[in-house]
C-alpha cells in the first residue's frame, strides 16, 4: 500500500488511521508492551532497502500486458546442505500455511517453526520472490496478532509457549494455528473450516485437495493455472456454505487472505522455467508443496510435515507485490461473485447472508464501490486494523498496540491508495453469524 509521494493522500490516510478507535481497552491494556522500537527500526530498515514504488509501477505495467516476464538460472532454489529437506520433529511446529511450512522444512526459517521478522522477510523475498511489501505486511501482521512484538518472533503453527511480554498480557500469543477469523479463515483451498473440524484448521482435508487435483486429471497435461485455481475458489466457498452451519467469511481473513492464499498456489508453487517463465504447476509439484503422497487419485494421502521443494524447482522471477495481491483477488471476485461477499451462514447450512457493505462501513463503501480502485484493499486493511471481527482472547493488548504501530508504519508500503474514510463499522451486523466469534 503505498503513497508515491502523494503527500495529501498520505496525510489523509494517516488521519484516517489515527481516527480509528477500535480498541476501547487499548489504554488499559497498553501496559502489555512498552517499547516497540526494535519492531519499528527493523521495519524501517526493510522499507528503506526496497524501492517499493518502482515495484508497484512495474506490477501495474505487467498487469496491463506492457512488460514481459524474464527468466534466469539463478531462480533455482537450493535444496541441498543446510537447505535439505528434513521433516519436523514432534517439538517443532508446522501450521495451516504450506508456504511457511516448506520454508521451515528446508531450513529457510528456523526449523522449530518459530521464526523472526528479519529471517522470515528475507526467506519469503529470496526463496519465493514475494515482494518485500507483501512479505513485510504479512509478517508484521503475524507478529502484531499472534507473535511477540518485543522479541519480533512468531510461530507458523502452535503457540510460542513463552514470550518476552511484560506482565499485563493475559496469555502468551498463539501461533497462526490460533488466529481463526483474524488471519486464518474458513473456506480455505485445502484446510478445513474451524467449526467442522473442532478448531483443526491446519490439517489438509483430503476431499478438498482431491477436488483441486481433479480439476486437471490428466497427469501428462495437468497445469494448475490461475483460471483453474479460480474454479477451486468457487468450490471452496460453495462447499462451506453447503456444509458448515457456522461458516463465516470475514472481510480481511476471508475475502482478502483466504482468497489471496488460493492465488498464491498458482503463482508461488509453479515451476518457473526458461520455456515457461510465467510458471507451470503440474501434479507432482502441487503434491510436493501440499505434503501429499500417492500416485493415483485414490492413493493420495496427506503426510503432515512433508511439504517439500521439488528438486530443480525455479522460483518466480517477478516479485509478488501488494498490487498483485489486490489485482488478483479482484479478478477472482469478478469470476466468482460469492468470493466477494462478506458474511456467513446463520446457524444452518445454506443460510448464507451477505452483510450490506454500506451498512457495515457506515456508508463509506457499497457492494459496487468495494470492487473499484483500491477500495477492496482499503476495506481489508481497515478491517484488519480493527482486529475485526474477533479480538484474540488474552492477546488484545498486543493487538491494540501492535496494530496501532502497524498503522503508522505500513502506510508507507501501501500502493497508492486513496482510501475512503472507513471509521464507522457496524459490528453488530456480525451478531447473526455464530461463526464470527
Ligand atoms: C509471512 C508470510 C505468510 C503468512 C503470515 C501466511 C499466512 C497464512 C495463513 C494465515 C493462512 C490461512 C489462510 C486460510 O485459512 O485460508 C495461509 C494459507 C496459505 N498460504 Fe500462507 N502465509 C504466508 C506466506 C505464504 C507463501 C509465501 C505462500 C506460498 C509460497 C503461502 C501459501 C499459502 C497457501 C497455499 C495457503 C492455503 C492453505 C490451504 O488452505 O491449504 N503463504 N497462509
Ligand atoms: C492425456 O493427455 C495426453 C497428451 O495430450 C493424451 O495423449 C492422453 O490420451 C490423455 N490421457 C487421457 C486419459 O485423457
Ligand atoms: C522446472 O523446469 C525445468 C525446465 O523445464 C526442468 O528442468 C525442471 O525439471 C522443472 N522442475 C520441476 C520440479 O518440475
Ligand atoms: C447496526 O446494525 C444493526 C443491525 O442491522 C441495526 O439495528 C443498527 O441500527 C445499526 N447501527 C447503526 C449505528 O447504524
Amino acid at each position: 500500500m503505498v503513497f508515491f509521494g502523494l503527500v495529501p493522500i498520505l496525510l489523509s490516510f494517516l488521519l484516517l488511521l489515527s481516527s480509528v478507535n477500535a480498541f476501547p481497552h487499548y489504554a488499559i491494556e497498553r501496559r502489555g508492551i512498552q517499547d516497540l522500537s526494535a519492531f519499528e527500526n527493523t521495519v524501517n530498515d526493510i522499507i528503506k532497502r526496497a524501492d517499493i514504488p518502482k515495484l508497484h509501477k512495474e506490477a501495474r505495467e505487467r498487469h496491463l500486458g506492457k512488460r514481459q516476464v524474464s527468466w534466469s538460472p539463478s531462480q533455482l532454489v537450493d535444496v541441498t546442505g543446510e537447505h535439505r529437506f528434513i521433516p519436523p520433529t514432534p517439538d517443532q511446529t508446522r501450521g495451516p500455511c504450506p508456504g511457511l511450512n516448506v520454508l521451515a522444512n528446508h531450513g529457510y526459517f528456523d526449523r522449530s517453526g518459530v521464526t523472526n521478522l528479519v529471517e522470515s522477510v528475507n526467506a519469503l523475498t529470496s526463496v519465493f520472490n514475494m515482494g518485500p511489501d507483501t512479505a513485510l505486511a504479512l509478517v508484521a501482521y503475524s507478529i502484531a496478532i499472534i507473535g511477540d512484538p518485543v522479541a519480533l518472533t512468531w510461530s507458523i503453527g502452535r503457540g510460542l509457549g513463552k514470550s518476552t511480554l511484560l506482565p499485563g498480557v493475559l496469555s502468551p500469543p498463539g501461533g497462526i494455528d490460533q488466529s481463526h477469523n483474524a488471519y486464518e479463515s474458513d473456506a480455505s483451498i485445502t484446510r478445513g473450516d474451524s467449526y467442522l473440524h473442532n478448531g483443526d484448521v491446519w490439517s489438509v482435508q483430503l476431499d478438498t485437495f482431491k477436488h483441486l487435483y481433479a480439476l486437471q486429471p490428466n497427469a501428462s497435461t495437468a497445469d494448475y493455472t490461475f483460471d483453474v485455481i479460480v474454479e477451486q475458489r468457487r468450490y471452496t466457498i460453495d462447499k462451506s456454505i453447503n456444509e458448515n452451519p457456522n461458516f463465516f467469511y470475514a472481510p480481511f481473513s476471508g475475502l482478502v487472505v483466504a482468497t489471496a492464499a488460493h492465488n498464491f498456489v498458482g503463482n508461488f508453487f509453479a515451476n518457473h522455467s526458461a520455456e515457461r517463465p510465467e510458471g507451470y504447476l503440474d501434479q507432482a509439484t502441487l503434491k510436493s508443496f501440499f505434503s501429499i503422497q500417492g500416485d493415483t487419485i485414490d492413493e493420495l494421502k496427506w503426510v503432515p510435515g512433508n511439504e517439500r521443494f521439488p528438486d530443480n524447482w525455479y522460483k518466480p522471477s517477478v516479485p509478488y507485490t501488494l498490487v498483485d495481491v489486490v489485482t488478483n483477488v479482484l479478478k477472482v471476485v469478478e469470476k466468482v461473485p460469492q468470493a466477494g461477499k462478506v458474511g456467513g451462514n446463520t446457524g444452518k447450512v445454506n443460510s448464507f447472508v451477505g452483510v450490506d457493505i454500506g451498512d457495515l462501513t457506515g456508508g463509506a463503501l457499497n457492494a459496487q464501490s468495494l470492487l473499484e480502485g483500491n477500495n477492496l484493499l482499503c476495506f481489508g486493511l481497515a478491517a484488519a486494523r480493527t482486529g475485526l471481527p474477533s479480538v484474540l482472547g488474552g492477546a488484545t493488548s498486543l493487538l491494540g498496540n501492535a496494530l496501532n504501530f502497524l498503522d503508522s508504519k505500513l502506510g508507507s508500503i501501501l500502493p497508492d491508495l486513496a482510501c475512503p474514510r472507513i471509521d464507522k463499522w457496524n459490528l453488530s451486523l456480525f451478531n447473526q453469524f455464530p461463526g464470527s466469534g
